[in-house]
């Protein structure tokens, strides 16, 4: 908890926090991933789940990036997966090669919901996380600051009732439209699982907690407001209550609802640090609208890096100008995670390029 080594390098800290800082700090979601061959070399024919559930496996693939990234990237994240979450709630999840996750028996019905456990020991079923969360906070010897992260509650319902990825999301609606009260039953139990689960985390050493709505643009601004916004402010009021009643200090939130451009002032009120962006948002139209409530991230289309070197350095450059240089209330990151196929030497250019632009003086 507190003997982790001292940090040599807060930026992120600093910027989520609404701090001065001396440039933008930036990731990248996904970053350790499959556009790096040390991943697949890690990998190897492991399963992916297997992969989550191996500490030592998990710390060496959140490391790689840093390491091949060295004094570029200003965190790591740890290597895991939303879908633990449905896992640990009783259900089975698979992952198919060039397919992605798979349910063999989604919820299809509101009786289904009678299958999940009722009483989740996070602690039990997810503390393969929250070891490699330890090992990875120590093996990072103050580098970086660790993120953890969680799915958001309207996502994983997306999931678990679709049973895996899905174009026209035909059960989960039929699931929002024909049975509303059941819906929230099943918001409020993968809720509560969140917010143990991300205390846990903090617990663990996790020293930022990123919030992932990634199917929140699916929703009407309407529906948003019923079946994501008040649970995703849930976790925002309750998480830094459950993490001091471990005795543990908070730390900065992120939430990042990927295509609720309309949601962003909102999101800027609902009890988060920090904001995520898509690259559906002009950045300046963004921080008009934040007007200084909270840290935005963001928010380059991730497909500019399959782009030419000359077309990334003017994407850098017209984000961070669209954020206002980034000495305040920013950190750099792509609009939602980085690719297959992209070339790590791109990667590295969009890194140089950003670290470049954003020290340049305020105005300059
Ligand atoms: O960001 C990081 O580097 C940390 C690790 C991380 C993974 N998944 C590893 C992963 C994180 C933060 C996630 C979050 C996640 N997982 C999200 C939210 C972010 C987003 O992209 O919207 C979602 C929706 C999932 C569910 C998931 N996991 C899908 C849809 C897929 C298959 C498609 C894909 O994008 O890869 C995964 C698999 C997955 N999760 C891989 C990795 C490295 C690829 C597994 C492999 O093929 O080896």
């Amino acid at each position: 908890m507190s003997d982790f080594p001292p940090m040599q390098n807060d930026l992120l800290l600093r910027a989520a926090r609404g701090e001065q800082v001396e440039r933008p700090p930036m990731w990248v979601m996904r970053q350790a991933g499959r556009y790096l061959p040390e991943y697949h070399e890690a990998k190897g024919t492991n399963d992916f789940f297997a992969v989550c559930r191996n500490p030592k496996l998990a710390c060496t693939i959140t490391l790689q990036p840093v390491l091949r990234y060295r004094n570029l990237l200003d965190a790591a994240i740890i290597f895991s997966d939303i879908l633990v979450i449905p896992q640990a709630m009783g259900m089975t999840v698979e992952m198919i090669e060039h397919k992605g996750p798979s349910f063999p028996k989604p919820l299809r019905k509101p009786e289904d919901l009678e299958l999940l456990n009722k009483q989740v020991d996070v602690k039990k079923e997810l503390g393969y996380v929250f070891d490699a969360i330890s090992l990875t906070r120590r093996e990072l010897n103050g580098m970086v600051p660790l993120i953890g992260f969680s799915g958001a509650p309207w996502t994983l319902m997306s999931y678990m009732i679709e049973g895996g990825g899905s174009k026209m999301f035909i059960h989960v609606k039929t699931w929002v439209f024909k049975y509303p009260e059941e819906s929230k039953r099943l918001l409020q139990m993968i809720t509560d699982v969140v917010v143990e689960y991300c205390a846990e985390q903090v617990v663990a050493g996790a020293q930022l907690i990123q919030i992932f709505d990634s199917w929140a643009g699916e929703l009407s601004p309407s529906d948003f407001k019923i079946f994501s916004l008040p649970y995703l402010r849930q976790i925002s009021q309750r998480l830094p209550e459950a993490i001091k009643s471990r005795g543990c200090e908070p730390v900065p939130m992120t939430v990042f609802a990927k295509g609720a451009w309309y949601a962003l002032d909102e999101l800027c009120d609902s009890g988060y640090n920090v904001v995520g962006l898509d690259w559906l948002h002009d950045p300046a139209e963004a921080v008009k609208i934040a007007n200084g409530r909270v840290t935005l991230q963001g928010n380059m289309d991730p497909g500019a890096l399959y782009g030419t070197r000359e077309t990334i350095t003017s994407e850098v450059e017209r984000m961070i100008k669209g954020f206002g240089g980034g000495k305040q209330g920013y950190i750099v990151n792509l609009g939602h995670g980085i690719t297959p196929f992209v070339d790590p030497e791109d990667m590295k250019w969009f890194l140089e390029e950003v670290k470049r632009v954003g020290s340049l003086p305020a105005g300059g």
